[in-house]
């Protein structure tokens, strides 16, 4: 088995594991993460009659906010995990949504034709890819000269505590293990200028970086913790590794932690993502 095949089970194990923590936390997840799919919509430059892709799609944004722009379009929801997409659809009709399809497969092989969409976006996928240059030169491989691709990651650990406070806490029991650059994790995309490479390897122009603030924002310290533990990749992987006692001691930190965060009868913690745009060329000769 290659390790690119390895990565892509490792991650269609965990997203399969996770799915139900991302469908019962939809409405916070869907609020905190919205700023970055209303960015990534903005620069897509997107007509009403546009065929789009949405790569890791997930539980399906942003393709679904997408779609319904799209009232002569449709958009192509495709992810490794197919749990996910289930959620992706179960969410379009409760939407009312019908000009959408979904397709199981990974962003490093993507079974469409040449110049068949007119845009692409991958919000909080990238990190997640086995070879994120392959997957980026089949993103420009599909578009449309002229189309735009957008996608987003996270920046820093310290410009997002919505996430460090949990990781923490987790690592005052249990010591994670470094990073590898070649294997997904949650800050592989995190250097200014990563992304940009990737496009500009594909052959992608007019490639733009901007920084978009999010908000993750629960009803108390408590359901802080709860939904952390149950939709983040990092921690509920790492609290796989500990006993139960560890766990109870881990939450209680998370929760005194993310305390200072109160304001308002709420719990606000801050983050920031970084999205990162450009344009299919009509040379698609690329470096690979
Ligand atoms: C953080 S979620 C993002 C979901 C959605 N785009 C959002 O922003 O709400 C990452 C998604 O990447 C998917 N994923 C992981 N590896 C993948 C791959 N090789 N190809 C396509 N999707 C992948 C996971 O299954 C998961 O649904």
């Amino acid at each position: 088995m290659t390790s690119a095949d390895e990565i892509r089970d490792v991650q269609r194990a965990a997203w399969a594991g996770l799915s139900a923590g991302w469908e019962k936390w939809d409405s916070i997840i869907m609020d905190q993460l919205g700023p970055v799919g209303a960015a990534i919509i903005e620069r897509l430059d997107i007509a009403e009659d546009h065929q789009h892709l949405d790569i890791a799609s997930g539980t399906g944004e942003p393709g679904l906010s997408i779609a319904r722009v799209l009232p002569k379009g449709r958009v192509v929801l495709t992810d490794l995990v197919p749990e996910m997409l289930d959620i992706a659809v179960r969410r379009a009709r409760a939407q009312g949504i019908a000009n959408i399809e979904t397709e199981v497969c990974s962003a490093d092989d993507l079974p469409f034709d040449d110049a068949s969409f007119d845009s692409v976006s991958v919000r909080f996928g990238y990190m997640f890819f086995p070879d994120m240059a392959k997957a980026t030169a089949e993103f420009a491989r599909v578009l449309k000269p002229g189309g735009r691709l957008c996608s987003s990651v996270w920046i820093k650990p310290e410009k997002n505590p919505w996430t460090t406070i949990a990781m923490q806490a987790i690592a005052t029991e249990a010591v994670p293990a470094p990073p590898d650059p070649d294997r997904p994790n949650m800050f592989r995309c995190a250097a200014p200028g990563y992304v940009t490479a990737l496009y500009e390897a594909a052959g992608l122009r007019d490639v733009v970086e901007w920084d978009v603030d999010v908000e993750l924002v629960t009803r108390s310290p408590a359901q802080y913790w709860e939904m952390m533990s149950e939709h983040v990749s990092l921690a509920v992987a790492a609290l796989q590794q500990v006993d139960e006692s560890a766990r109870e001691r881990i939450r209680a930190a998370a929760i005194a932690n993310v305390s200072a965060f109160e304001k308002d009868g709420k719990v606000r913690v801050p983050g920031v993502a970084r999205c990162i745009v450009g344009t299919a060329g009509t040379d698609r000769t690329r470096t690979e």
